[in-house]
């Protein structure tokens, strides 16, 4: 019988982090280290700088860890890295500080997925978890609309063909001036303005398509700040911030409760950034209760690039068989179901 913990290694775009969960559920430590500050300036995150701070606080992120958790790395059974999708510099920080560690000590090694760990923060909830199930990941990089039949299993039903969900309110957060990641600081803006205020586009809500569009919506509502620029009139910003997140949340939630309605799940989950959204959550709430469904999502802070959710991947990942040996490489686009 092994000791049931592992380590869990993330740097796949901003976030340093490094955690220790016990038998795939339960979070002993969990320690990300933001570059936001250090990428603010910029409007967004900048690979190269991003590549570097990881360097410099890998290890440091990874014995903070440990120490949290109050192990060692000989306590530790299995160790589990994220090598996709991401910033490829970014990710190769982590696979090669993993598979140093994991050659040092002879642990085993697990490569995940960016994407399946997002998906597993639900598990470190305490809630319970029951596939057939419909999943809503919506982060800065992806928009995925996903059928779990079984564990480790996925059909992807939809995803987006231009800008991710948190990729929207990231640039139009940016053209208000707001600081990166722009979804927190819209959803605050939102706070006390009328989502019916502006009317802007959904797109391709046609019954039978899965896929996602926010381009569209994104273009309405930088016309809709210029052309009031222009004319100089004020824009009161929070019912334009109310509307355009509404726009996001209506078109995400009908393709969810839709895709739900159609495989006949009892359980919908959210998760990745966007999931950390209250107006979000209470809306599919809202609309799975009214189809007889419960929801799921993450504590706000799981749902937020962590190492705890790859840790929790990783973990069912290697009960399941699979392991990962030297030749380990980051992928930048790698797909969900693909190893
Ligand atoms: O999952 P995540 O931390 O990183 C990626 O894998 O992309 O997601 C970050 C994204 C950003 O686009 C951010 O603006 C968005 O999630 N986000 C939110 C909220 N919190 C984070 N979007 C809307 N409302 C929020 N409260
Ligand atoms: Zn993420």
């Amino acid at each position: 019988m092994g000791s049931g913990l592992t380590l869990g290694i993330e740097t796949s775009c901003d976030e340093t982090a490094a955690a220790v969960i016990k038998d795939g559920t339960e979070v002993l430590s969990n320690i990300v280290l933001s570059q936001i500050d250090i990428h603010q300036k910029y409007g967004g995150v900048v690979p190269e700088i991003a590549s570097r701070h990881h360097i410099e606080a890998m290890f440091p992120v990874i014995n903070e860890a440990l120490a949290e958790a109050g192990v060692t790395l000989d306590d530790i059974e299995v160790i589990a890295v994220a090598y996709g999708p991401g910033l490829v510099g970014s990710l190769l920080v982590g696979v090669a500080a993993a598979k140093a560690l994991a050659f040092a000590t002879g642990i085993p090694l697990v490569g995940v997925n960016h994407i399946e760990g997002h998906i597993y923060a639900n598990l470190l909830g305490g809630q319970e978890v029951k596939a057939p199930l419909v999943c809503l990941t919506v982060s800065g990089g992806h928009t995925d609309l996903l059928l779990i039949p079984r564990f480790g299993e996925y059909e992807i039903l939809g995803r987006t063909r231009d800008d991710a969900a948190g990729e929207a309110f990231d640039k139009v957060a940016r053209v208000l001036g707001l600081p990166y990641p722009g979804g927190p600081q819209i959803e605050k803006l939102a706070q006390g303005g009328n989502r019916e205020a502006i009317f802007f586009p959904r797109g391709l809500l046609e019954k039978d398509n899965y896929d996602f569009s926010f381009s569209g919506l994104k273009t309405a509502a930088l016309n809709f700040l210029n052309q009031a620029k222009q004319k100089g009139e004020e824009v009161h910003l929070p019912d334009f911030a109310a509307s355009f997140q509404w726009a996001i949340i209506d078109v995400l939630t009908q393709k969810l409760m839709l895709a739900a309605e159609e495989h006949r799940v009892r359980q919908v989950v959210l998760s990745g950034g966007v999931a950390a959204n209250g107006t979000f959550r209470n809306h599919v709430r809202e609309e799975a209760g009214k189809r007889g469904m419960e929801l799921l999502y993450p504590p706000v802070h799981l749902c937020t690039d962590n190492a705890a959710m790859i840790a929790s991947a990783g973990y069912f990942s290697y009960l399941a068989g699979r392991r990962s040996d030297n030749a380990l490489n980051a992928v930048a686009n790698l797909r969900l179901g693909d190893y």
